[in-house]
C-alpha cells in the first residue's frame, strides 16, 4: 500500500471547508416497516461527522444493512427523514446519492470482466464523465494497478474486496459506506482492510462501516453507535465509552478456599470463582473511590488472606453484550 497515492485522493474529496461543523449525514426520525409487516429501523436519530470513522456495532438482524440501505437510497424509508451534506436523500436523490460511495455486504462482480472496465462502468452509473486519472489513482491507491487488466475471476478474495472499494470510489464520493467490510475474512486481510480504511480515512473521506465483531469497531472507530432490533441504543466516542461504560474488576487469589462470601462482606456485592479460590469485586473505574481501601480492611477482618491480586478493565465487548441483552 502506497499511502501518498492514497493522499493524492484527498484533492477530490476533501470537503469544503464552509460548514464543516455540520454533520455530513443527519438522520432524523427514521422508521422503516417492510412489507411483510417487518419494523426494523424504530425512530431512528444519527448524525454523522466530517471526516470520522463510524461504527455502527449490532448483532445480526439488528438493521444494519436497513438504515444503510436507507440512507443510500436503496430502501425507502416509512417516516423520517435523511439529510446528506444538506441534501434530502428522496427529494434530492441524485445529488445526495452522488457524494456516497457504497460497498455492499454481499460481494457481487462481474467475474469476466477487467478491473479497470468495472471500475470506469460504475463511475459511468453516477452519470461523471471519464477520468481515467482518477481511476488511476485509485487502483494504484488499492494497489490494484497491476491487475487492471485482470479479469475479476482471476483475483484473490483480498483483490476483490479492494476492487469493490475501487467501484464505490469510483465516483469520488465523499462519504464511504462499508456494510461488514471483514466479515468471513481471515485475520490478516482483516488487518489489511482495517489499513486501507484509516488511509481512505486520512485522504479526507468519512468512513461508516457496520460490524458484528466488537473488536473491528474498538479498533476502527472513532465513535461507536450501538444498534438492537432497529434502535440505536447508545452513540459515544469510542475513548469516551471505553471510560465511561468501562467498569472494573478486582480479583482475589485466595491464600485459603471459601465455601462462601462471609456476611460481614455482605456489602460488596462479591462473587466467589474458581472452585472458592477467587474473589471477585467489581467497580466503577470512572468514580473517586472505588472502595478497594476499605475492602482489604474488611477481609483482613475477617481472616481472609490473599496471595496476589489483579484487575482489569472490562471490554467494549462486556459493554456491548450488557447492552444488547438489557434492551432487546
Ligand atoms: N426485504 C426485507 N423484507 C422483510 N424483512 C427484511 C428485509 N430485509 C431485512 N429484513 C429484516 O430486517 C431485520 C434487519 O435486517 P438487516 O438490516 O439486514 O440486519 P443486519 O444488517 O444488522 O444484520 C432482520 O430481521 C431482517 O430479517
Ligand atoms: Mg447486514
Amino acid at each position: 500500500m502506497a499511502p501518498s497515492s492514497l493522499n493524492e485522493l484527498s484533492q477530490a474529496v476533501l470537503p469544503d471547508a464552509l460548514g464543516a461543523a455540520e454533520p455530513i449525514i443527519r438522520i432524523s426520525g427514521l422508521e422503516k416497516t417492510y412489507a411483510g409487516g417487518f419494523h426494523a429501523l424504530k425512530s431512528v436519530d444519527l448524525s454523522i461527522r466530517r471526516g470520522e470513522i463510524f461504527a455502527l456495532l449490532g448483532p445480526n438482524g439488528a438493521g444494519k444493512t436497513t438504515l444503510i440501505s436507507v440512507v443510500c437510497g436503496l430502501v425507502n424509508p416509512s417516516a423520517g427523514e435523511v439529510r446528506v451534506d444538506g441534501f434530502d436523500n428522496v427529494r434530492d436523490y441524485r445529488q445526495a446519492r452522488s457524494l456516497i460511495g457504497l460497498v455492499p455486504q454481499e460481494l457481487t462482480n462481474e467475474a469476466f470482466e477487467t478491473v479497470w472496465n468495472t471500475v470506469s462502468f460504475s463511475r459511468g452509473l453516477f452519470g461523471k464523465p471519464p477520468n481515467p486519472a482518477h481511476i488511476e489513482r485509485i487502483l494504484k491507491s488499492l494497489t490494484l494497478w497491476d491487475k487492471r487488466d485482470n479479469r475479476l475471476i482471476t483475483l484473490s478474495g483480498g483483490m476483490k474486496r479492494r476492487v469493490l472499494i475501487a467501484k464505490a470510489l469510483s465516483h469520488e464520493p465523499r462519504i464511504l459506506f462499508l456494510d461488514e467490510p471483514t466479515a468471513g475474512v481471515d485475520v490478516e486481510l482483516r488487518r489489511e482492510m482495517w489499513e486501507v480504511v484509516r488511509q481512505l480515512r486520512d485522504s479526507g473521506v468519512t468512513i461508516i462501516l457496520t460490524t458484528h465483531y466488537i473488536e473491528e469497531a474498538e479498533e476502527m472507530a472513532d465513535r461507536i453507535g450501538v444498534i438492537n432490533g432497529g434502535r440505536i441504543v447508545l452513540v459515544e466516542e469510542k475513548a469516551a465509552l471505553m471510560r465511561k461504560l468501562g467498569s472494573k474488576q478486582l480479583t482475589l487469589h485466595l491464600q485459603v478456599p471459601l465455601d462462601a462470601v462471609p456476611a460481614s462482606l455482605a456489602g460488596y456485592d462479591l462473587q466467589l470463582a474458581a472452585d472458592g479460590s477467587e474473589l471477585i469485586y467489581s467497580y466503577d473505574g470512572a468514580e473517586e473511590g472505588s472502595g478497594i481501601t476499605a475492602l482489604l480492611g474488611d477481609l483482613d477482618a475477617a481472616g481472609i488472606a490473599f496471595k496476589d491480586l489483579h484487575t482489569r478493565q472490562s471490554s467494549l465487548e462486556d459493554i456491548f453484550v450488557d447492552l444488547v441483552k438489557e434492551r432487546p
